[in-house]
């Protein structure tokens, strides 16, 4: 989980990335945050579906296969379970 989102991030920061964890009402969480352009709302969902990239451009230096988010996904919705 957290090298895909921090690998994310590292890939989209401009100069940035925090990465902190805590607990907040009973609850763990871990949030990674970067200073880039960010994910626009309308694409929050879509970046969850395997082989999703925004940019679409597996070849770039920017270019992953679009799976990191859905096993992060994944793997948070079988630890709350
Ligand atoms: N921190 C971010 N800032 C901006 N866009 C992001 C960020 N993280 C993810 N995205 C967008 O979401 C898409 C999906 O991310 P995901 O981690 O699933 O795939 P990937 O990083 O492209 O490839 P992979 O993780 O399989 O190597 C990315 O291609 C990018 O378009
Ligand atoms: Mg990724």
């Amino acid at each position: 989980m957290f090298q895909n989102l921090a690998g994310n991030a590292l890939r989209y920061a401009e100069t940035t990335i925090i990465i902190s964890a805590g607990v907040r009402k009973g609850n763990a969480f871990v949030s990674v945050e970067d200073d880039g352009h960010g994910i626009p709302e309308a694409d929050r969902e879509k970046v969850f579906i395997p082989f999703s990239r925004l940019d679409d451009s597996r070849t770039r230096a920017s270019g992953g296969y679009g799976l990191g988010l859905s096993i992060v996904s994944r793997i948070a919705f079988l630890m709350v379970v």
